[in-house]
């Protein structure tokens, strides 16, 4: 059977965000700036952490309504389930899982499809998993980079949006090396989203065709 075409259409005025973190929240702040610039035409309308982390500071910070959503003794149903009201009220044109930990149930992606992208800290399909960086550089690569793709059921795994590569210094050490990973997550994200927003991805099973030219 023939792949069908999913055209992501261009969202009129600003487009809503709903951001889910875990950590420090630098591609947060990433996407904040972007807003903040004028380059992403969003609003981003909560941020949800299912843990005290920085990343809900910035979010306060910035006077984004935050929230955090402990795991604790809930079911991922119950926990979702929580996390689902705060989405409902803001119903965002797109998720954002910026440094999120957890992984989301199959029935909260069915519900969002194609409405949520991950940033992943190395070259899919290589490195899956919570410690991209670290696997990569254990593993000796000389390129390694980002990924921005679409979550789907499984982990780390839907259509591909955008890889970023990043070559391996022969100085580097792997906080050096994680340190120029994130910089070069912070441009790969925003741009992503931005396509995102324009309406210019086409998604054909696999593979995220990339159509039209930016806007400003
Ligand atoms: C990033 O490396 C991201 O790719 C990974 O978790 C990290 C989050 O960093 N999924 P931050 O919280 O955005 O600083």
């Amino acid at each position: 059977m023939r792949d069908k075409e999913v055209v992501i259409p261009r969202i009129r005025g600003k487009a809503r965000l709903v951001v889910l973190v875990s950590g420090s929240g630098t591609n947060l702040q990433a996407i904040i700036n972007a807003v903040d610039k004028g380059s992403l035409r969003a609003e981003i309308k909560a941020v949800v952490a299912d843990r005290k982390c920085y990343a809900v500071e910035r979010a306060l910070k910035r006077g984004i309504p935050a929230y955090i959503v402990e795991r604790g003794a809930l079911s991922r149903e119950s926990h979702e389930r929580e996390i689902l009201k705060i989405i409902r009220l803001a119903d965002p044109h797109l998720i954002v899982l910026a440094g999120y930990m957890l992984l989301l149930s199959k029935s909260f992606v069915k519900k969002f499809r194609y409405k949520i992208i991950n940033i992943h800290p190395a070259l899919l399909p290589a490195f899956p998993g919570t410690h991209g960086y670290e696997d990569a550089w254990e593993y000796g690569v000389k390129v390694s980079g980002c990924t921005v793709h679409f979550v789907d059921e499984e982990m780390d795994h839907g259509p591909i949006i955008i890889q970023k590569p990043l070559l391996v210094r022969e100085d580097d050490t792997l906080e050096s090396f994680k340190k120029r990973g994130l910089r070069n997550e912070h441009i790969a994200f925003p741009k992503a989203i931005k396509m995102f927003i324009e309406g210019r991805l086409v998604i054909k099973g696999r593979r995220v065709a990339i159509t039209g030219k930016a806007g400003r």
